[in-house]
């Protein structure tokens, strides 16, 4: 302990409260009957002096800057938002003693994962990003947060997992490349942020306890019937057994991969599933596992709508053998332009000749052309029906699916001819929604290095209010890169680079007032 001897306690009764810097803090006093407390002068929120506070009989201290209350007997705070720091006080000799030591870091660090699960119940932006501060200044590596974040999260999602579990190993990348503090917290908040959001006012939804033996079929069985107890009581029967995400991922990929399921979500949640476990703390694999199986039983299945349906056939009519002659190689223009069907016709027909790989990098770079041919007056439209809500996510979800796909289908080659397929599912619906006009030259990226810092930059204050959009921003931009540095054609990259220029530069419209109007009054006319 720190005593120091701050002022007389004649004087400061006779004023009532004063400040006294100590050991280079500010420090508060407050007398209130016989009582004397001290805390910091700088109040928690937005460090107005708490000195101007209101201190009534009770010995609540109001900041009257913006209402926050602390009860100065202990520092909680009676609203919402940060603890006050306050510190023990003694009257020894007509004297104000205060012991201004600072806990030990392991004290500050629990203090601040605790307010931290605090903060996440509300989505406290700010606060969520002061006690990333605080765990740093604590000597704690802030990173743990994000497992703090994950175990608090996993089972708030109501239907499993979602962007903000992919876009959290996006930021944690991002964190990883710099030594920069200021952007290395943009990145664990913009992580931890997307997790509350996603959470907000949500309950936990329990899941089973039950523990049964593992086998491939049966958990294989109980995703496809839509069994998310059954799943999840193998799923336990293999942690209990020893084993890891890397000895279900085969089983994980495969399920993902059974339907062109979610618009790409599946596959896309178990890349970046395993990325997470890699990259933070054995403990969140548990976590993590649960809220993927769940999101993997609740996945929509579009392979059974009409516009996805001939999925099933072409995947049945994939050649049962591949000599793979690089003597002919898909051309790009084979892949755009056509439906659905007919781009899955034209992959599965140059299947047995072509290599996995060549059928990959055109269909990617169809992707990307689509991506950057996306026609914008489908987001301005106000007049058109349901189908027609396309938007540019619709787009860069193909860019992060092939991603996924390439990375999971070179572990388990058997699954190229489902992961070849459902990009060109991706190919084929988005071709309807293009501008031909938009050509290559005007959104070429001359200068590598210099528009991947503009994109960083772009991402580390990039104003969107909905984290859909930076997850994706993040997700896409990272996606491309990973594609292009592991040696993309020349050609297919300057596409993919393109696209996320146009990307990043054109505007995004998200909320439709006049469409939606325009399609309720439709629907409902047709209701009976
Ligand atoms: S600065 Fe004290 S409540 Fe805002």
């Amino acid at each position: 302990m720190t005593w120091i001897a701050a002022m007389p306690i004649d004087r400061l009764r006779s004023e009532g409260k004063a400040v006294r810097k100590l050991e280079g803090k500010q420090v508060a006093l407050f007398a209130a009957g016989d009582a004397v407390f001290a805390c910091n002068n700088r109040c928690p929120h937005e460090g107005y002096p708490l000195r101007e506070g209101t201190l009534d009989e009770a010995c609540v201290l109001t900041c009257n800057w913006h209402g926050w209350k602390f009860d100065l007997s202990t520092g909680d705070n009676l609203l919402q938002g940060d603890r006050l720091r306050t510190y023990p006080t003694k009257i020894v000799d007509g004297a104000v003693w205060i012991d201004v030591s600072d806990p030990p870091p392991e004290q500050r660090r629990a203090q601040a994962l605790a307010n931290l699960r605090t903060a996440l119940d509300d989505h406290e932006y700010d606060r969520i990003a002061r006690e990333l501060a605080r765990l740093r200044k604590a000597d704690t590596d802030p990173v743990e947060a994000v497992t703090a974040a994950i175990e608090w999260s996993y089972d708030r999602l109501r239907f499993g997992t979602t962007h903000a579990y992919p876009a959290a190993a996006g930021w944690l990348a991002l964190h990883d490349r710099t030594t920069d503090d200021e952007t290395r917290l943009i990145c664990l908040l913009e992580a931890i942020g997307h997790m509350a959001w996603d959470c907000l006012r949500e309950p936990a939804y329990p899941f089973t306890s039950e523990s049964r033996p593992y086998d491939d079929v049966a958990f294989t069985a109980a995703l496809e019937a839509q069994d998310e107890d059954g799943a999840v009581a193998l799923l336990r029967g293999a942690l209990d057994a020893g084993r890891h995400f890397a000895d279900l991922e085969r089983a994980l990929t495969a399920a993902a991969l059974r339907h062109y399921a979610d618009f790409g979500h599946s596959l896309i949640y178990v890349f970046h599933t395993g990325r997470l476990i890699d990259r933070l703390e054995p403990r969140v694999e548990v976590p993590l596992l649960l809220a993927l199986v769940r999101s993997l039983v609740n996945a929509r299945r579009e392979d059974l709508i009409p516009e996805f349906r001939g999925y099933a056939a072409a995947l049945q009519a994939w050649p049962r053998t591949s000599r793979a002659s690089a003597d002919t190689p898909l051309a790009l223009s084979d892949m755009l332009g056509r439906s659905v069907n007919a781009t899955m016709a034209a992959v599965v027909q140059r299947a047995e000749d072509v290599s996995a790989e060549n059928l990959y990098d055109v269909l990617l770079a169809a992707s990307a052309m689509n991506l950057l041919r996306y026609d914008m007056r489908y987001q301005e439209r106000t007049g058109n029906g349901v189908a027609e809500n396309v938007d540019w996510l619709d787009f860069t979800h193909a860019i992060t699916f092939g991603n996924a796909a390439r990375l999971q289908c070179r572990k388990f080659p058997e699954l190229w001819p489902q992961g070849l397929l459902q990009m060109a599912c991706f190919v084929g619906r988005n071709s309807g929604f293009v501008d031909q006009a938009i050509g290559l030259e005007q959104w070429r990226v001359r200068d590598r290095r210099s528009f991947e810092r503009a994109c960083l930059d772009r991402l580390m204050d990039h104003g969107e209010p909905e984290y859909i959009h930076s997850s994706h921003r993040i997700k896409t931009f990272l996606a491309a890169c990973e594609e292009v540095d592991a040696g993309l054609p020349d050609t297919s990259a300057d596409i993919v680079m393109a696209a996320v220029h146009r990307y990043f530069a054109e505007p995004l419209k998200r909320k439709h007032a006049k469409r939606t109007a325009h399609q309720a009054l439709d629907f409902v006319a047709l209701e009976d």
